[in-house]
């Protein structure tokens, strides 16, 4: 058996309807987990369970708003005994601190701050009582270095980093071990959109910009992303907690 098997393991993935989520349930499907995908899209979260469905895999999909700690607490409830979290759901918003409305602030720190709590709250006992699991929250390199007009979206990143820490530390001895990983950009709607909503007719122009920020010279695939969220959430990294990786085509370390 591989080291990244995932055989007989429980995985709810939030924001598994599309993009790196999408990447990541179909990855953890295929190393034999049963992947259960929490998105307030159903139709996105259809689409990721037909294509691990049609591929052998095991998987059930909840409608469900990460925001909405009630309605998190009974997807959790229902979904029972849990090995793996992949805290994923997240918005983007761009604009500079003057372009950020409370409203703004408000969404994206609901979103991306409290949908992660919300399911790390309704997570972490089931791992406690199981004897342990392992936890997965996608920051970004906006939480690493300082990026232009990203004002609430790197608070809301910086929180995942802090709450990774933060867990990490409490759980040690429950044996939970919880990371992150910064994607720099990667191509997926969340992009697609952001650029056609930001900059409508500059979208070509916007994207190879975009890519071009990236030293590696292009943006990343989800199915990259989804690989290292394997590894990470596989027993292969056995000895890795408290740990924030960034995938980044050397945008942090090589952008000088
Ligand atoms: N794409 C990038 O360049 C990039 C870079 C760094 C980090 N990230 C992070 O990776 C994660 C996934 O990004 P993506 O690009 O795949 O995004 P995406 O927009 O393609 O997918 C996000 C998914 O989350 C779901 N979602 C949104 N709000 C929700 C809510 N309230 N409740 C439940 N589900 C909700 C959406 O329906 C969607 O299926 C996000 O946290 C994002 O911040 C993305």
């Amino acid at each position: 058996m591989s080291v990244f098997s995932l055989a007989g393991k429980t995985a709810a993935i939030t924001g598994g309807g599309s993009g790196i989520g999408r990447a990541i349930s179909v990855e953890f499907a295929s190393q034999g987990a049963h992947v259960h995908i929490l998105d307030l899209s159903a139709e996105g979260a259809q689409a990721t369970a037909q294509e691990i469905e049609s591929a052998g895999g095991q998987v059930t999909v909840h409608a469900v708003n990460v925001t909405n700690q009630a309605e998190v607490l009974a997807v959790f409830e229902a979904i029972g005994s849990l090995d793996i979290l992949v805290n994923n759901a997240g918005i983007a918003h761009v604009g500079n601190l003057e372009k950020t409305t409370e409203a703004d602030l408000d969404r994206i720190y609901n979103v991306n701050v409290k949908g992660a709590y919300n399911s790390l709250f309704a997570a972490v006992p089931k791992m406690k009582s199981k004897g342990g699991g392992v936890i997965l929250n996608l920051a970004s390199i906006a939480a690493l270095v300082g990026i232009p007009d990203r004002f609430a979206y790197s608070m809301s990143k910086g929180a995942i980093h802090a709450m990774t820490l933060s867990v990490a530390k409490d759980y040690l001895k429950d044996n939970i071990r919880c990371n992150s990983i910064s994607p720099a950009r990667v191509h997926t709607p969340f992009v697609d959109g952001f650029i056609s909503k930001n900059y409508p007719g500059q979208e070509e122009e916007m994207f190879q910009k975009l890519s071009a920020t990236q030293p590696i010279g292009r943006m990343a695939k989800p199915e990259e992303i989804a690989q290292l969220a394997l590894y990470l959430c596989s027993d292969a990294a056995s000895f890795i907690t408290g740990v924030d990786y960034p995938i980044d085509g050397g945008f942090t370390t090589l952008n000088n």
